[in-house]
This record gives structure tokens, sequence and C-alpha cells, in this order.
């Protein structure tokens, strides 16, 4: 492919359209609107264009997985509660074969034993967990070097 690969689709799972009314101790005070804010700016930042969807159903997620490869050259991931038991969502996540970052505004690995089964961490190139929004910014670091791009130089 001719041109520069540097288009981000940020794919938000269940429940993260309630961010800002969930646990604050866990999952900070932004709402989805301001995180998404911020994420399009580091975003730019490193010379990625973003695009974002959130959606609280299964077959959703799904077919937006589906049509990434037409929109999009790497994908950054939060599915939310299906991380931890969501086939289907890890068989689209691999039909899609882009690369891919997984993210979690909490740390899944210290929290109830459930969360810490992600059925998609072997498809990812990269996992950020407990950072809160801040871990956006890595996984964004981590995709843009995936994909190749040079962060834009500081103004
Ligand atoms: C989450 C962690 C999941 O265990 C939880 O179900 C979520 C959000 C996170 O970003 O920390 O909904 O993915």
């Amino acid at each position: 492919m001719i041109g520069i690969r540097n288009r981000v689709e940020v794919l938000h799972g269940v429940n993260l359209d309630m961010l800002g009314k969930r646990d604050p101790e866990q999952y900070g005070t932004l709402t989805l609107v301001e995180l998404e804010v911020r994420i399009r700016h580091w975003a730019r930042q490193l010379g990625l264009e973003t695009t974002f969807f959130q959606t609280n159903s299964e077959r959703e997620y799904v077919e937006r997985l589906h049509h990434a490869p037409e929109v999009a050259d790497g994908l950054l991931v939060n599915p939310g509660a299906w991380t931890h038991y969501s086939w289907a969502i890890r068989d689209a996540l691999e039909l899609a074969a882009l690369p891919a970052i997984e993210v979690h505004l909490s740390d899944v690995q210290s929290r109830e034993e459930w969360r810490r089964r992600s059925v998609i961490a072997d498809l990812v190139a990269g996992r950020v967990s407990g950072k809160g929004a801040d871990g956006y910014h890595d996984a964004l670091e981590l995709l843009g070097r995936e994909l190749g791009v040079d962060p834009l130089p500081a103004a």
C-alpha cells in the first residue's frame, strides 16, 4: 500500500458510555466525550487520525470490526467487560487483521479474578491497563510505532 498508514479507529465497548458516572477510583472522572477529546489531541501530536465508536451491543461491535479494514489502518480497543469472555469479538478482531492495542482504564490484573483473563490478549500488539486516560496516550504511541508513523515535530 502506498501512502501514510495513520488512520486509527478507537472502539469503546460495553458501559464505556457511562464514564463519568462509573466508579472514579477505577475509571477516573472524565466522560467518554472528554476522553475522546484528549485521545484526538494526543493522536494528532503523534501524527495519527482518529475515528471513534462506542456501543453496548456486541453485534454492533462485531460488525464495526468487520468494516474496520475499509476505514482504518490500526485499532485501539477497549471492549470493556467483553474483553473477558466474548469469543465473538475475539473472532472479529482476528478477522479484521489490523494492528491493535488493547487498553483498559483500570488495572484489570489487580481487580477481581474474572477480569484477569483477556480473550484478545494474544491477538494484540500491545496492552495497556491501570493508567487511566493517560493509558490511551501510551496505547497511541505503541500503535503509531506499529504503523511506522512518526510523531509531528514539537511546535
Ligand atoms: C475496563 C475493565 C473491564 O474489566 C470493565 O468491565 C470495563 C472497563 C477498563 O477500561 O478498565 O467496563 O475495560
